[in-house]
C-alpha cells in the first residue's frame, strides 16, 4: 500500500482545516443567527457552544483522523467493522452539500461579475429570482438548465477539481495558504471602508446590542449548537480526513483550538462587515437596521445588491464582497470533496488523481440539476434535511458512539501525549453529557417539527423526494458501501484498544 500523503507544514493543516470552517456559513449564516437570537448576549451561548462542542469534538475528530490515519468509513471501520456505515453516511452528507454548495458558489461566481455594471440594477430581487435563476413556480418543476448558472457552476468545479488533482500538500495546502489570508484581507479591507460610512456604527449596534433576555429561550441554545456544528465542519467526514494527513508527531489540540477560535473570530469579522453595510443602508433609507436585515440566499443576492446600490464606491465593495464569498466557498467546497476522494481510495485501491476524477465526475453531472430552474428551491428543502437531519443525527450517532461505547479515555490518552496541552475530565465530560444531549434534544425537536408540517410551505411529494427521499438513498448508499469488499485486506484493522 501507497503511504499517506502529510500536510508539509503545521500552518499549511491549520490553514487547510480554517479554510474549510470558514465558508458560506460565517458569512450569511452568523451574523443573522446572532442577531435574531440576542445580538451580543448571543455571544454567550455561542462560547457556551463553542468550549463545550466546538473545542472537544474538534480535538476529538483530530484525534481520529490522526491516531487511525484515513477516511471516515476506514476510521469508524478501525473501531469496530459495525460501524463502516457511519463513516460511508456521513460521506454521502458531503456529497450532497458539495452538489448544491457549487451552485451558490456559482452564483457568487456570476455576482462578482455582475458588481462590475451592478446589473441588478434597481430591482435586486426581481433580477435574482426572474432575469438571473427564472426561478419555477415549484421544485417539482425543475425547467432548464440557466446556461449562465451552468458555466459559473463548471468554473467552480474545474478550480475545485485542479487543486484536489495536485494532491494534499500541492494542491490543497497551498491554495489555503493563499485562499485564507487573502479572504481576511478582503474582508478587513471592506470593513475599513464600511466602518467610515454614515449608519454603520448604528448598525453594530443593532449586531451587538444585547438582549439577555433571549437567551433564556431555548431555541437559542439550539441555534448556537447547530451553528458551531455546521460552521466547524464537524461530524461530517471532513475534520476526520484532513487529520488523517498529519504527521505523526503534532499537536493536536492545540491545532483544534487554533482552528476554532480562528473561525469564530472571522464569524465576528463577517457580522461586523455585514451589519456595517446594513447599517449604512438602512440610514440612507430612513428605517432601521431590523426592517433590512436577512440572512442566507437572501441577503447575498437580493439585500447585499440592494444595499451596494447606497454604497459610494459600489465596484469595490461589490467585487471584494463576492469575491470573498467565492473564495470562502471554494476553500470549503475542497474540504467536502475530498473526504470522498479519501474514502474511495482507502476502500477500493485507486491512485488520488483517479480518486478526485471518479468523484467529481458524477459530482458535476449531479450539480446540474441545481442550474436549472427549480434548483433554489430544490436546494432549500435538501439544505434543511441534510442540516437538521444528516449532520446532526451522524454527530449525535458518533459521539455515543466514540464517548459511550468506546473508551474515550484512550483518545484523550492519544490526544494528549502529542499535544502541548493536556485536556482533562472536562473535555471527558462535555462529549459525553453536554454535546449528546444538545444534540439529542435538537434532533427530536427538528423530528417532531418536521413531521407536524412540511418544512417551508412545500408539498408533500416535494418534501418526500427531496427531503426524506434523499436521506434514505443515502442510508442505502451507507449500507452498500459498508458491505462492499475492500480491495486491501488490511483495509481496517480494528483496534481493540478503544473497546472497553
Ligand atoms: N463550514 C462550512 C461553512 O461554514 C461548511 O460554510
Amino acid at each position: 500500500m501507497s503511504t499517506r500523503e502529510t500536510w508539509g507544514s503545521r500552518a499549511g493543516f491549520v490553514l487547510a482545516a480554517v479554510g474549510s470552517a470558514i465558508g458560506l456559513g460565517n458569512i450569511w449564516r452568523f451574523p443573522y443567527i446572532a442577531f435574531k437570537n440576542g445580538g451580543g448576549a448571543f455571544l454567550i451561548p455561542y462560547i457556551f457552544a463553542l468550549l463545550t462542542a466546538g473545542i472537544p469534538f474538534m480535538i476529538l475528530e483530530f484525534g481520529l483522523g490522526h491516531k487511525f490515519r484515513g477516511s471516515a468509513p476506514k476510521t469508524f471501520a478501525s473501531i469496530s467493522k459495525k460501524w463502516e456505515w457511519l463513516g460511508w453516511l456521513q460521506i454521502g452528507i458531503t456529497f450532497v452539500i458539495g452538489i448544491y454548495y457549487v451552485a451558490v458558489i456559482g452564483w457568487a461566481i456570476s455576482y462578482t461579475f455582475f458588481s462590475l455594471t451592478q446589473a441588478w440594477g434597481n430591482a435586486p430581487k426581481d433580477f435574482f429570482f426572474n432575469q438571473y435563476l427564472h426561478l419555477s413556480s415549484s421544485p417539482l418543476e425543475l425547467g432548464s438548465i440557466q446556461t449562465g448558472i451552468l458555466i459559473t457552476t463548471l468554473m467552480a468545479w474545474i478550480i475545485t477539481w485542479g487543486v484536489l488533482h495536485m494532491g494534499v500538500r500541492n494542491g490543497v495546502e497551498k491554495i489555503s495558504k493563499i485562499f485564507m489570508p487573502l479572504l481576511f484581507f478582503m474582508v478587513l479591507l471592506i470593513i475599513g471602508r464600511t466602518l467610515t460610512l454614515d449608519g454603520a456604527m448604528n448598525g453594530l449596534q443593532w449586531l451587538f446590542k444585547p438582549d439577555f433576555s433571549k437567551i433564556m429561550d431555548y431555541h437559542v441554545w439550539t441555534d448556537a449548537y447547530g451553528q458551531i456544528f455546521y460552521t466547524l465542519s464537524i461530524g461530517f467526514s471532513i475534520m476526520i480526513t484532513y487529520a488523517s494527513y498529519l504527521p505523526k508527531k503534532s499537536d493536536i489540540n492545540n491545532n483544534a483550538c487554533m482552528t476554532v477560535f480562528i473561525n469564530c473570530g472571522f464569524s465576528l469579522l463577517a457580522g461586523i462587515m455585514i451589519f456595517g453595510i446594513l447599517g449604512h443602508m438602512a440610514a440612507k433609507q430612513g428605517v432601521g437596521v431590523d426592517e433590512v436585515v436577512s440572512s442566507g440566499v437572501g441577503l447575498a443576492f437580493i439585500t447585499i445588491p440592494t444595499a451596494i446600490n447606497t454604497l459610494p464606491a459600489p465596484v469595490f465593495f461589490g467585487t471584494l464582497f463576492f469575491l470573498s464569498l467565492t473564495v470562502a466557498g471554494l476553500s470549503s467546497l475542497i474540504s467536502i470533496v475530498q473526504p470522498m476522494v479519501s474514502a474511495i481510495t482507502d476502500k477500493f485501491g485507486c491512485s488520488h488523481r483517479r480518486g478526485v476524477a471518479l468523484i467529481c465526475i458524477p459530482s458535476i453531472i449531479f450539480s446540474i440539476v441545481f442550474t436549472t430552474q427549480g434548483g433554489l428551491l430544490l436546494l432549500d428543502i435538501v439544505d434543511h434535511f441534510i442540516n437538521n437531519f444528516g449532520i446532526l443525527f451522524c454527530g449525535l450517532i458518533e459521539i455515543i458512539l466514540l464517548s459511550w461505547i468506546c473508551r474515550l479515555d484512550v483518545m484523550r490518552e492519544h490526544v494528549n501525549a502529542i499535544s502541548e496541552f493536556r485536556v482533562g475530565k472536562a473535555w471527558t465530560f462535555c462529549l459525553r453529557f453536554v454535546t449528546p444531549i444538545v444534540l439529542g434534544y435538537m434532533s427530536i425537536c427538528n423530528a417532531i417539527g418536521d413531521l407536524s408540517a412540511n418544512y417551508g410551505g412545500y408539498s408533500d411529494k416535494a418534501i418526500l423526494y427531496y427531503g426524506w427521499g434523499v436521506l434514505g438513498i443515502l442510508v442505502l448508499l451507507a449500507l452498500f458501501l459498508h458491505n462492499k469488499k475492500a480491495i486491501d485486506s488490511n483495509y481496517a484493522v480494528v483496534d481493540q484498544s478503544l473497546w472497553r
